[in-house]
């Protein structure tokens, strides 16, 4: 996983508890590199899962809570650091269409080693998008929170649907409509 990832996630939990509760949590999940990342670093993501358990009960909040609460702010993150990505979408449906065909082979550009899920979508009409998610990563949570989070940026409002196909998670349904 990008190391992107981690240095947004702790970036997040220290705007959360501060500094010195968040060097505390990274000692506590005792990771092989003592928790140092580097945005253009590739880790394994199993590292990721164990900040994100070591924070959830620090934080007191269910592990999927986190993982979305993170997506979320994630989307706003990316935005920021890849404006260019965004110039071609000029609405929420858009740019979820165009994860699979643009954003995410754009990220496979700029870091080749980036393992990102695989998105399939389908307009039912034009006020409901079907999303199938697939990824033997599993982190559905956080596309919940990227999704919102892509509607936050666009200002628009959405209901979502989920459903998981498998009960590993690596496949899920969304049905989300505006
Ligand atoms: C709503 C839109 C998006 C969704 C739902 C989404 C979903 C995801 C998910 C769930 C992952 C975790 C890996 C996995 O599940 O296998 C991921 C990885 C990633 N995505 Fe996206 N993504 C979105 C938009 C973007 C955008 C706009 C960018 C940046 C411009 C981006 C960059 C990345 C990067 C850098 C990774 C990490 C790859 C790695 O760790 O090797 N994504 N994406």
């Amino acid at each position: 996983m990008k190391g992107i990832i981690f240095t947004e996630f702790l970036a997040m939990i220290e705007n959360e508890v501060g500094l010195i509760e968040l060097e505390a949590g990274i000692e506590e999940a005792n990771l092989p590199n003592g928790g140092a990342y580097t945005a253009v670093g590739t880790y394994d993501h199993h590292e990721l899962f164990s900040l994100i358990m070591v924070f959830s009960k620090r934080l007191n909040m269910p592990p999927n809570e986190l993982v979305r609460r993170f997506g979320k702010a994630a989307f706003g993150r990316f935005a920021e650091l890849y404006g260019n990505f965004f110039s071609h979408a000029n609405n929420a449906f858009d740019m979820l269409i165009s994860i699979e065909s643009y954003i995410h082979p754009e990220v496979r550009k700029l870091y080749p080693d980036a393992q990102v899920p695989h998105f399939k979508s389908t307009l039912i009409d034009h006020n409901t998008l079907e999303l199938i998610y697939e990824s033997p990563r599993a982190m559905h949570d956080l596309a919940d929170g990227l999704i919102e989070g892509c509607f936050e940026h666009y200002k628009e409002s959405f209901t979502m649907k989920k459903e998981l196909l498998t009960e590993q998670g690596n496949q899920v349904k969304y049905i989300i409509t505006k």
